[in-house]
Parts: structure tokens; sequence; C-alpha cells
């Protein structure tokens, strides 16, 4: 009969935990107390000849998008048992899975992959820029700390929530945060420190303080709402790296650390990037506001789920959008191209410089309006 991929119930623990212990942990038993899957999780496993091989884990998640939240889920421990791989399973949870989860009221998926060329068969590609920032403490700009700093409890997380919503509207793909998914990003039983810099706070940083010399200190989170807020950080770093070889942290792609304070010493790469999956390609249409006026037709290339294709026609006037199911599309784009492009990073206008899509020109303008760059960030790791 082949595998079942289907959605995880309770009488499937013990199987689940063997795949999860095979895949990611060493081969360790792993104890049913151990709580796997949390109150925002679903879980689907496959099932070969009643014996559970495969499963993976979503989490629950948003996606922030010019104000909206998008209902997003966040695949994680993608997993096959070593015997039953490389025949199809894994692909066959990774394309099966969509329906499940669209049919779970998720609009969008995400995950960081292990390797992007394997989850791109699936249509999910990467977006937004995620830069990790490694200066020498000798090399951190000398600011003056404008704001002052202090630390709070991790109880007091309400005091940074309000900082951390308006960094997340400025860029589309954040997650909005539950309650135990902040208590995880703060350390969860062994709490994280967390230095703030203002009342009401204008920025914080969220970091496990490493009490070896000479090391690097990593900073887990940084977010900002004004400038004042992120030099007062900046400086704060300096004081930081006293002792330590250097200071490292993340910023979005427009990072106002590379626009000004770049300097020969620090090494700063692309680390870890997210990627994303439209998942409810017309709800998506009909859900995103859009400026300007204009129309347009297109088709989305989506083998895994047929109605995500269109081809749609798009006609958007004074912030409300019409979405109609066409016959004839002026342009395609790949389930992956149009994530990209809803979402913002890549813009589709820098996917048609560089010559990945075709849109004609009587279409370019209203098109580019509507699926206008956006910069993407997600500082949730899962
Ligand atoms: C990754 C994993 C889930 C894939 O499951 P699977 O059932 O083995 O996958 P499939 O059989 O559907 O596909 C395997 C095919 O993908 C290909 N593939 C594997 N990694 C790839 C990559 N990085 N890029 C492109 N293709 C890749 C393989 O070459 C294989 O094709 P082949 O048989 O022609 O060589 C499974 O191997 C696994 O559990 N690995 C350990 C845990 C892990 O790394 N999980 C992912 C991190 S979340």
């Amino acid at each position: 009969m082949g595998v079942i991929i289907r959605r995880y119930t309770d009488a499937d623990g013990e199987g689940f935990r063997r795949v999860r212990s095979m895949a990611f942990r060493s081969g360790e038993s792993i104890d049913p107390e151990d709580k796997l899957l949390r109150d925002d999780c679903i879980a689907y496993v496959g099932v070969d000849d009643g014996q559970i091989v495969a499963a993976t884990t979503v989490l629950k998640m948003t996606a922030s998008k010019q104000g909206l939240d998008l209902p997003c889920g966040g695949l994680a421990a993608v997993g096959v048992v070593p015997e039953k791989r490389r025949s199809g399973i894994g692909s066959k949870m990774m394309a099966e899975i969509l329906p499940m989860m669209r049919d779970e009221g998720l609009l969008m998926a995400s995950l960081y992959p292990f390797r992007a060329t394997y989850y791109r068969k699936f249509g999910y590609e990467p977006c937004g820029k995620r830069y990790q920032i490694t200066c020498p403490g000798h090399r951190l700009p000398k600011l003056e700390q404008e704001l002052e700093i202090r630390q709070i409890e991790v109880n007091q997380k309400e005091q940074i929530a309000e900082c951390y919503r308006q960094f997340s509207m400025r860029y589309a793909g954040m997650n909005k945060r539950d309650d135990d998914q902040w208590w995880r990003l703060l350390g969860g039983d062994t709490p994280l420190a967390v230095y703030v810099a203002g009342d009401p706070i204008e920025a914080y940083a969220v970091f496990r303080l490493n009490g070896d010399f000479w090391v690097s200190q990593q900073i887990k989170e940084l977010v900002w709402n004004s400038a004042r807020g992120y030099r007062s950080l900046l400086s704060f770093f300096r004081s930081l790296s006293l002792n330590k070889n250097d200071v490292e942290w993340r910023e979005p792609g427009d990072s106002p650390y590379l626009e000004r304070y770049e300097d020969q010493g620090a090494v700063i790469s692309i680390w870890g990037n997210i990627m994303f999956r439209a998942i409810d390609v017309p709800k998506l249409l009909a859900t995103k506001p859009v400026a300007g006026e204009g129309e347009f037709s297109f088709k989305v290339l989506d083998s895994f789920m047929p109605e995500n294709v269109g081809p749609w026609s798009i006609s958007f006037k004074d912030g409300s959008v019409q979405v109609d199911q066409c016959s004839e599309a002026s342009f395609e784009l790949s389930i992956g191209q149009f994530t990209q492009a809803f979402l913002g990073e890549p813009s589709l206008e820098s996917m048609i410089r560089n010559g990945s899509v075709a849109v004609p020109e009587a279409s370019r303008a209203a098109a580019c309006a509507y699926f206008h760059a956006e910069r993407t960030y997600c500082m949730d790791y899962f």
C-alpha cells in the first residue's frame, strides 16, 4: 500500500520519538516525559506497514505583512529513519503535508533548510537576508550612550514586547510570538540576560553572558525601534566586549551597522537564511493590502497544489483588491518566486532585472506596484 502521511495522534508517541531520536538525537532514547510537541505544534507522521518511519513538526506562527499577521507554519525536525531514507518518503511527506497545513488555516510555511536545494524542490525559497556581524571589540564604533542601559528580568517580557512589535511592523515575515514562544526565546528554564535601552524601551538585546575570556560574546536577539536606541546598545556592546575577542549579532537586510558603522576587521556573513512557501495563493492574494491602482494577470506554477495555479487576474484600487480566476496569464511565477514577490525580498522588480521572470511591459508597472519590495526578516529559530 506504500507509506501513508497523516496527522500525528496520541497513539504515535513511541514511533514519533524513535524518528526524532534516529534523525536528530544520535539514536539516544527520548524520555516520554520530554515534551517534544508543545501546545503550539502540529505534527505529521509517515506510516509504513503500521510503523512510523518519518515525522515532522509544524510550529504555529505568523508572518507579518504590511500590518497583517498571516498564519504561518514553521517546519522543524523533518526526519526519516535511516533504514528508509532515499526511497522518496521525505519527499512524499513534504508534498502531502502542504494541503493538510492549508486545511489547518495556514497560508504560508517556513523553514530553516539543512540545504536550500532540497526544500527548493517543494517550492520553498529564501526570503529576505540576515547578516551576521562579528566585530572585534576594538572595532566597535565609539558611540555616545544616549539612553540609559539597564537589565530587566525575563518575566518582564511585556516591557520588550512592544519594542519587538514596532520592529516587526517594519518587515515582512516576522512572527507575532505567543507567551510560550517568548518564554523559549528568553531561554526557557535557563533564562538569558535581557538588557534594554531607554524607558519606554527603544531597544533591547537578549544574550547569555559568556563568562570565559577571549571568546565571542554572542547576542541572541537585537531589536530597536529608534536610531538612538540602536546606537545606545552598540555602545553597550563595547562594554560587553571587554576581554572578549568579539561581539556577534544579527541584523536584517537594511542593517544600520552596514549602512553607517562597518569597519575593517569586522566579518559580515549571510547567516541561516529562512525559506518561505506560499500555501494558499488565492487567500494571500485577496488579503494583501495594496496602494495605488492597476490590473494584471499571472499564473503560479505549483505542481504540488493545483488550487494555487490560477491564472489570476488582479485588479486593485483605493486599497481594495479584486482577485478572479481567469483563462490567460500575461506572465508566470514559480511558487517560490511568487512567495518571494509576495513577501517582497527579493522583489518582483529585482527578479525582472535579473532576468529570472519575464513580465510584459504593459503589465510591469501594475505587477511591481502590487508585488512591491519590502524587507523580509524573521528572528524566530525553530
Ligand atoms: C533529509 C531527509 C528528511 C530526507 O528524507 P528521504 O526520505 O531520505 O528523502 P527522499 O528519498 O525523498 O529524497 C532523497 C533525495 O533527495 C536528495 N537530496 C538529499 N539531500 C539533498 C540536498 N541537499 N539537495 C538536493 N537533493 C538532496 C538525495 O540525493 C536523494 O536523492 P537520491 O536518492 O537520488 O540520491 C532524511 O534524509 C533525514 O531524515 N535526514 C536526517 C535528518 C535531517 O537532516 N533532516 C533535515 C533537517 S530538518
